[in-house]
């Protein structure tokens, strides 16, 4: 059994990264695992996460499982968590609690913890008291390892190593979209933000190799994909361990060359992001002008405790540079509120700073103490009550801002790159501006997978509606 141990993730050690090229493989006996049998696999957090789900989901059909958004009917029942905040611990164990009735009708079934959450010692012992019936706990770090721990089923099976450092190549992938695909190109963060959890759970900053990135872009290309998402906690730390000098400028010029229509990445730390970074977007028309730059906080002082590595100051001339550098960009935000030691004050200058970037929009969230992070030691000293009561008041006035950038999209001519059906209107389409709006679309089935001119006929704080002209 191999357990998580946030102590030896704080140590990290300075080994060059090991890229394994060829370590998943599917015996004949895993390839009838799966024959006449169905999976369930609910996925909750970032977009990592379901990045990650996309390499889940591949090696189930590998082994022969359909899939099912029915728990009930499913042989094999797993959950991708995120440890990010608590309230999805909870979700967690309630999920796990209704599986266990399952089990107590179906033995049979196999049921298995898989994500961040798999990497905390805390959830490890709760599942050792309390959980045992579970199959299995598969960390961030061994996702190929997958259908071992379903061959060993009998019993409780813990495999999350705090130990990384390695890449995986070669992973098989069912992508969700087949227009839009998410890129790894860094996994890890060697932040350590004083409340964030996801440097133990995701572990250090290992950049995936240039010739491997652009493989799998051309290889999209060659699929007719129109965009790619270079995914990671941290993109503007890449190649920063690979010591070659070169960096997320170069790569992001390399991918521009090979005229995908549309280049975006997520997510985007202040301290990191160069000059370098800002020219090379503004000069390439298919680097998107779209920004996710969490500020966190609108106090120095609060940054400060929150080991954030910059000062209010220093955010906004970032913020500036890149809206004098790129006019027409937009920029999202993350926002915690409550955070130990926030007084009204503090939280003022958050409103003040809001007010003054006027945010296309903004991801908002209660502070949540992550066991094992530095935070946590602090007091939770502002009350829920607060917590709650400044949220409100910051939330009221990210919508107003949210509203008043779509408002500009009035009547305006824009283009979308039309990725689905909508699920709420019959007949429409969900699709994209560059700035990445999302828009209802009136359109036409064959505009799929297209990047079309579309009218925007209605505004809401958090979408668009248009037509194609
Ligand atoms: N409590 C609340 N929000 C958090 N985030 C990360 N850790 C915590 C925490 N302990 C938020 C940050 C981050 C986003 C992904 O989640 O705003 O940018
Ligand atoms: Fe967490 Fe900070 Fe790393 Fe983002 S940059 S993943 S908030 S430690």
């Amino acid at each position: 059994m191999l357990k998580p141990d946030l102590k030896q993730a704080k140590t990290r050690t300075k080994n060059p990264v090991l890229i394994y090229n060829d370590v998943y493989k599917l015996l004949d006996e895993d390839k009838k695992i799966g024959l006449n049998k169905k999976y369930y696999l609910k996925t909750y957090g970032c977009q990592m996460n379901v990045r990650d789900s996309e390499t889940i989901k591949a090696i189930l059909e590998d082994m022969n499982f359909l899939e099912t958004d029915n728990y009930l009917e499913a042989d094999l029942l797993i959950l991708n968590t995120c440890a990010v905040r608590e309230n999805v611990h909870n979700k967690v164990f309630g999920m796990i609690g209704r599986f266990k009735h399952l089990k107590e009708t179906r033995k049979d079934i196999i049921v298995g913890l898989m994500g961040c959450m798999a990497q905390e010692e805390v959830v490890v012992d709760k599942i050792l008291n309390k959980y045992k019936w579970l199959n299995f706990v598969l960390g961030t770090h061994n996702l190929h390892q997958l259908p071992e721990v379903i061959r060993s089923q009998q019993k409780l099976n813990i495999n999350a190593p705090s130990i990384e450092g390695d890449i995986y190549e070669n992973l098989p992938v069912k992508r969700t979209n087949p227009f839009t695909a998410f890129v790894n190109i860094i996994y890890g963060c060697d932040k350590f933000c004083t409340y964030c959890i996801v440097p133990f759970t995701r572990g250090k900053e290992r950049s995936r190799q240039k010739e491997d990135i652009l493989k799998e872009i051309n290889k999209l290309i060659k699929a007719g994909y129109q965009e790619v998402t270079l995914l990671g906690q941290n993109v503007n730390a890449y190649g920063k361990d690979l010591n070659d000098q070169y960096y997320l400028n170069n790569l992001l010029e390399d991918i521009a060359k090979t005229k995908i229509p549309r280049i975006r990445f997520l997510t985007s730390h202040p301290w990191d992001f160069t000059d370098e970074m800002i020219e090379v977007i503004k000069n390439n028309s298919n680097i998107m002008p779209y920004f996710h730059l969490p500020v966190q906080s609108g106090s120095s002082r609060i940054l400060k405790l929150m080991g954030r590595r910059y000062t209010k100051e220093e955010y906004l001339t970032l913020f500036n540079k890149i809206k004098k550098a790129i006019p027409n960009s937009s920029i999202t935000t993350d926002i915690i509120v409550g955070f130990p030691n926030e007084t009204e004050e503090d939280f003022q200058e958050t409103i003040d700073l809001v007010k003054e970037c006027q945010f296309d929009g903004a991801y908002t969230f209660l502070y949540s103490p992550r066991e094992g992070t530095p935070a946590a030691k602090l007091k939770d000293n502002v009350l829920l009550e607060v917590k709650e009561k400044r949220l409100h008041r910051l939330n009221l006035i990210v919508n107003e801002h949210a509203k008043k950038s779509n408002d500009k999209m009035l009547g305006k001519i824009v283009p979308v790159l039309i990725e689905n059906y909508s699920d709420k209107n019959k007949g429409q389409f969900i699709g994209y501006t560059d700035t990445y709006k999302s828009v209802n679309v009136i359109g036409d089935e064959k505009q799929l997978g297209k990047i079309v001119d579309v009218e925007i006929t209605d505004v809401k704080s958090w979408s668009l509606t248009g037509k194609t002209v």
